[in-house]
C-alpha cells in the first residue's frame, strides 16, 4: 500500500502571524509542491487563522500544536476542535514530549484529546517516545507499547486511518541529536508491528509513522531512505523556509 510521505514542520512557541505570513510567500516560492510529498505546517495558535487564509493554493497544510476535548465551556486558556477547524486546521498534535513533560499531561488526556480530533474531523498526530534514561534502560518497546495502548484506547479500524503516529525519541529533541536511520527503522517496526497485533495487518501497512527528533537537511535523505519512515516531524529545521524546503525536496527523492 502506498503511504503519502508527510513533512511536518512543528514551530513550537515560535513566529507571530505576520512572520508565519512571511514564511508561507517564502516557502511557496522555493518549494514546488507535488502530490508524493505532503507537507504541514503547525504554528502557533496565534497564526492559525492567517496561515489558513494563506496557504490555499500553496499545496501547505495546517495542523494546530494542541487542542482541548470538550467542544466548548469554562476552560480558560483552552482551544476547541471546532476552533482549529474554523482556522483551516486539518491536523493536530497529541501528546507531544513537551506537553506531556511540561504541562503534565498524562496519557488519559493525550487519550481524550485523540479522540476528540478524530470525532471533529482532525486528523491526530499522536507523539511518543522515551526518555534518554528510558532508552538507556534498553526500555524502548516497552515505553512506546504502553503509550500506544493508553493513548489509541477506543479507537475503531475505521478511525485509525486518519491517525498518523510520530515516533520523537525526547533525547533527540532540540539536541542536535537523532537515532541512526536503522535505530529510528527498528523503533518505527515496532510500533507498525504493534498496530498489526492490536488491529490488523491491513491497518499495519496504511497506518503513516513519522520520525521527529532533530531532523535537518543533511540527515533527512538517510532517514526517509528507510522502508517503514514515511515521513518526519522536524522542529528547529522547519522554522526556515529554505531548511524546511529542502528537507521536503528529500522526501520528494525518496
Ligand atoms: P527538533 O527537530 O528541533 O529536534 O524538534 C523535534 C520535535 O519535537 C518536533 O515535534
Amino acid at each position: 500500500m502506498d503511504r503519502t510521505t508527510l513533512i511536518a514542520g512543528n514551530w513550537k512557541m515560535h513566529k507571530t502571524p505576520d512572520e508565519t505570513e512571511e514564511f508561507i510567500r517564502e516557502f511557496s516560492g522555493t518549494y514546488e509542491a507535488a502530490p508524493e510529498v505532503e507537507v504541514l505546517i503547525i504554528p502557533p495558535f496565534t497564526s492559525l487563522e492567517r496561515a489558513g487564509k494563506l496557504i490555499p493554493g500553496t499545496g501547505i497544510g495546517l495542523g494546530a500544536q494542541d487542542l482541548y476535548f470538550e467542544e466548548e465551556g469554562a476552560y480558560t486558556g483552552e482551544v476547541a476542535p471546532r476552533m482549529l477547524l474554523a482556522c483551516g486546521c486539518s491536523y493536530a498534535l497529541v501528546g507531544h514530549s513537551e506537553r506531556r513533560a511540561l504541562f503534565h499531561e498524562d496519557d488519559p488526556t493525550v487519550n481524550r484529546k485523540l479522540l476528540a480530533a478524530l470525532s471533529a474531523g482532525l486528523s491526530p498526530i499522536l507523539c511518543v517516545g522515551e526518555t534518554l534514561d528510558e532508552h538507556r534502560a534498553g526500555k524502548v518497546a516497552e515505553k512506546i507499547t504502553r503509550q500506544l495502548s493508553a493513548d489509541l484506547a477506543g479507537v475503531g479500524r475505521e478511525d485509525l486511518k486518519r491517525v498518523v503516529i510520530a515516533y520523537e525519541p525526547i533525547w533527540a529533541i532540540g539536541t542536535g541529536e537523532t537515532a541512526t536511520p536503522e535505530e529510528a527503522q527498528d523503533t518505527i517496526r515496532l510500533i507498525r508491528a504493534w498496530i498489526e497485533e492490536h488491529y490488523d495487518a491491513h491497518a499495519a501497512e496504511g497506518i503513516r509513522i513519522l520520525y521527529g527528533g532533530s531532523v535537518k537537511p543533511g540527515n533527512a535523505a538517510a532517514l526517509l531512505s528507510q522502508p517503514d519512515i514515511d515521513g518526519a516531524l522536524v522542529g528547529g529545521a522547519s522554522l526556515q523556509p529554505e531548511s524546511f524546503a529542502q528537507i521536503a525536496r528529500a522526501a520528494l527523492d525518496r
